[in-house]
């Protein structure tokens, strides 16, 4: 039996087939050091985990509308108003599961096949597979490390044509840790406004920033009211990325067709975790202050430990769990470097190339990990580089 083109344009996630492999060895006894998913190794917690657990035993789990909780979405308008400045309708808002569906649902609704997207090389997996996906054209702009990985305003208006319906960005970023000056998206924001597209700005990592006055979203210039959708999850500040609950904010007349696809497709978000995402949103911040602030010691000592390595490079990450090292002085394939290295010192990774062409060269770790993992794992990329065992 044959199945649908539309499979055939299915993609994935390729770090998911790592970390199957990794696990893989890991049943045979080899002792692994994982850098290579995005998923923070903090516990949820505690209260949210508890609220969750109040609402399943009284009885909360039926169906709810397929917006979100008005509960939820005053919580996520409050969020707004303390690290936006501003108060979205909330009609603007709309509850899903985590983060990645909102790019389809987003995408789904503002562009029809053959449309352009720009996306940046590299990027984040899933937005080249959701525009595959849905027979989408992905439009590359580059970011480059030695421009900071920062836009290139002058290449992003020259990729602009008819056809563009959004530009995505993502500040701070997967796969680089980098964030987008305020200046930078301000005129990224300008390009898209007078262009008449959608800016799409994923800030998935928002929260997790090393110094805090260096975010900028660039909802705060227009509300979300015209161009901006802001994309955003409980997944990576919380340490919630299995629970999948986030909220999309958008203009209201797209909010109302990705209310109708969510219904469609799924009916409606779990209410017991919403309400437990709730908790997380309403209550002290301090868990993540303190996550952050845990974080910013890692990277300061993943940084430290991967510097002091002949051959390689890095730039010091600003936000996000992601440090991008640069590996083009040993000339070897980044996918070839990464399979040898999980093979031989048990260190998962993920190769730059996953994230586009110009991330051929380079080697993602995450260093949302233990201390001990990180000072273990990064001493055996130390003898893997030094006894050149990826040759
Ligand atoms: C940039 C970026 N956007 C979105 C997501 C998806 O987040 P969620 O788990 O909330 O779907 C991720 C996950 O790794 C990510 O790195």
């Amino acid at each position: 039996m044959m199945l649908s083109k539309n499979s055939n344009r299915l993609m994935g996630q390729q770090m998911f087939q790592i970390l199957d492999e990794a696990n893989k060895l890991k049943l045979k006894g080899k002792k692994i050091y994982h850098f290579e998913i995005g998923d923070p190794s903090y516990d949820t917690p505690k209260k949210v985990v508890d609220s969750c657990i109040k609402s399943l035993r009284d009885g909360i789990t039926h169906y709810s509308g397929s917006g979100g909780l008005e509960k939820f979405k005053k919580a996520a308008v409050k969020r707004f108003k303390l690290s936006r400045k501003f108060e979205p309708n909330l009609n603007q808002i709309l509850v899903t599961q985590g983060a990645n569906v909102q790019i389809f649902y987003s995408l789904y609704c503002i562009a029809d096949a053959g449309d352009e997207i720009l996306i940046s090389d590299p990027s984040f997996v899933s937005y080249l597979s959701i525009i595959k996906m849905l027979n989408l054209k992905p439009i590359f702009y580059n970011l480059s490390e030695k421009n900071n990985f920062q836009v290139n305003l002058s290449e992003l208006k020259d990729k602009i044509s008819k056809k563009t319906k959004a530009i995505i960005i993502n500040s701070p970023n997967n796969p680089t840790g980098s964030l987008l000056t305020k200046e930078n998206i301000t005129n990224i924001f300008k390009i898209a406004k007078k262009n008449k597209i959608f800016l799409i700005s994923d800030e998935v990592y928002g929260r997790l920033v090393y110094e805090k006055s260096r975010f900028f979203s660039p909802s705060v210039l227009d509300k979300c009211k015209t161009t901006t959708i802001v994309v955003h999850s409980l997944s990576k500040s919380y340490a919630m990325t299995g629970w999948r609950i986030g909220a999309i904010t958008a203009p209201s007349k797209l909010v109302e067709k990705m209310q109708l696809l969510l219904e469609t497709t799924t009916s409606c978000v779990s209410p017991f975790i919403q309400i437990a995402a709730i908790k997380a949103l309403n209550s002290s911040q301090l868990e993540i202050k303190n996550i952050v602030e845990d974080l910013k010691e890692k990277r300061d000592l993943i940084f430290k430990l991967i510097s002091k390595i002949e051959n390689i490079s890095c730039l010091k990450p600003n936000g996000a769990f992601y440090i991008f090292v640069n590996i083009k002085k040993l000339a070897i394939d980044d996918v070839k470097f990464s399979k040898k290295l999980l093979k031989k010192r048990g260190v998962a990774t993920c190769p730059g190339s996953f994230f586009g062409r110009n991330g051929r060269g380079y080697i993602r770790f995450s260093f949302a990990t233990s201390s001990n993992t990180i000072k273990l794992g990064i001493a055996e990329l130390k003898k893997f580089i030094l006894l050149k065992e990826y040759l």
